[in-house]
């Protein structure tokens, strides 16, 4: 581990970076408010999605869940409507759950509390940190990769940021250049991580810490932050069924929580009768995170009404069409699929 001379004073460092902040801060929806309830949502939002990419959809969402009650309130389905086409539905699933349980535990009061808001559903350390300090003036630096890719390199500091202890490393660090005002601290080194010290193509010549940055003054900067292991995905074959009759296809929803927890799908499985109606197939490679997805997708048209009758009766599916589907969410392959399939047969 890299020793730190903790006597010297880095905290000009942090102050420098405010001074920034306060002239260069993105003008954002949620940066005029302190409804720890927005700000939540906008970090769960923005953790895993680009502001550009995700804006729009935290403005419906809020739009229609304007506070936690009526977030509460609302049927789960619905949730993951507003979440379709953010990804990672499981965060959406989460919130929902969290705000039954500030309503259940809290009597719908957001926590203010750094411990306490980390007991909420789906809330990890960095959310925590990053809803405390805006929005209540907490002390806890919301380390995620920008921190460790600032960090790094204004230290020259080669911790590899793929081992299991560099969350508590990277916060010793942050604790060295933070300042008074922690919630500014926090979005600043957001800001500073995504216009300025970007993981490629840095632009060092206006970042506001360059003097003190070691890693540009020893013109290393691309060597930092040190990553050693890469997580890899592993592969996962899937076959669906796309059982349809004039216009109506059938559905069910996700049970198991392995990948697409709640999403609605396609059969996995039909009976011999229907084998003899499958009219195409259609393959599909599809990346997530931890998976690469190959899937097959027997296009199944059904030209004989008894069997569409008796595979219907037999099974618990929900029968829709292109229109109706359209207030479920559906993994992007099988909407796609979707969408294919309504401009192949013109329909609506
Ligand atoms: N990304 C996630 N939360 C953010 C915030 N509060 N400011 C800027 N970028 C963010």
């Amino acid at each position: 581990m890299e020793q730190h001379n903790i006597t010297s004073d880095f905290l000009h460092i942090g102050t420098q970076l405010l001074k920034w902040y306060d002239k260069n801060a993105r003008d954002l929806p949620f940066r005029n408010t302190k409804d720890p309830y927005k700000i939540w949502i906008c970090e769960i939002v923005f953790q895993q999605t680009r502001i550009a990419q995700g804006l729009n959809h935290y403005n419906n969402f809020i739009k229609r869940f304007p506070d936690v009650k009526t977030l509460a309130n609302a049927d789960e389905d619905e949730v993951l409507l507003y979440w379709k086409g953010l990804g990672y539905y499981s965060r959406a699933i989460n919130i929902h759950k969290a705000s039954k349980q500030i309503v259940d535990n809290y009597n719908g009061e957001f926590p203010s509390d750094y411990e306490e808001i980390l007991k909420l559903k789906g809330v990890g350390k960095y959310t925590a940190a990053a809803v405390s300090s805006i929005c209540f003036n907490g002390k806890m630096p919301a380390v995620d990769g920008n921190f460790y890719r600032v960090l790094s390199r204004v230290f020259a500091d080669d911790f590899d940021i793929s081992n299991s202890r560099a969350f508590n490393y990277f916060s010793e660090l942050a604790h060295l250049i933070m300042p008074e005002n922690v919630g500014d601290f926090n979005q600043a080194m957001m800001d500073l991580g995504s216009e300025i010290c970007k993981p490629r193509n840095p632009i060092c010549g206006e970042c506001p810490l360059n003097k003190d940055c070691l890693a540009f003054s020893l013109h290393k900067v691309s060597e930092y932050p040190v990553k050693s292991k890469k997580v890899k995905a592993t592969d996962l074959e899937l076959k669906y069924y796309f059982v349809h009759r004039n216009g109506e296809f059938l559905i069910q929803q996700r049970k198991d929580d392995f990948i697409w927890k709640k999403l609605f799908e396609f059969p996995l499985e039909v009976s011999d009768q229907l084998i003899p109606f499958i009219k195409s197939v259609k393959n599909i490679q599809h990346k997530l995170t931890h998976k690469n997805l190959s899937i097959e997708i027997f296009n199944v048209e059904v030209d004989s009404e008894e069997v569409w009758k008796t595979f219907i009766d037999k099974n618990d599916y929900i029968i829709t069409n292109v229109e109706n589907s359209h207030d479920k969410s559906f993994p992007k392959p099988l909407e796609n699929y979707i969408q294919n399939y309504q401009t192949a047969y013109r329909i609506l």
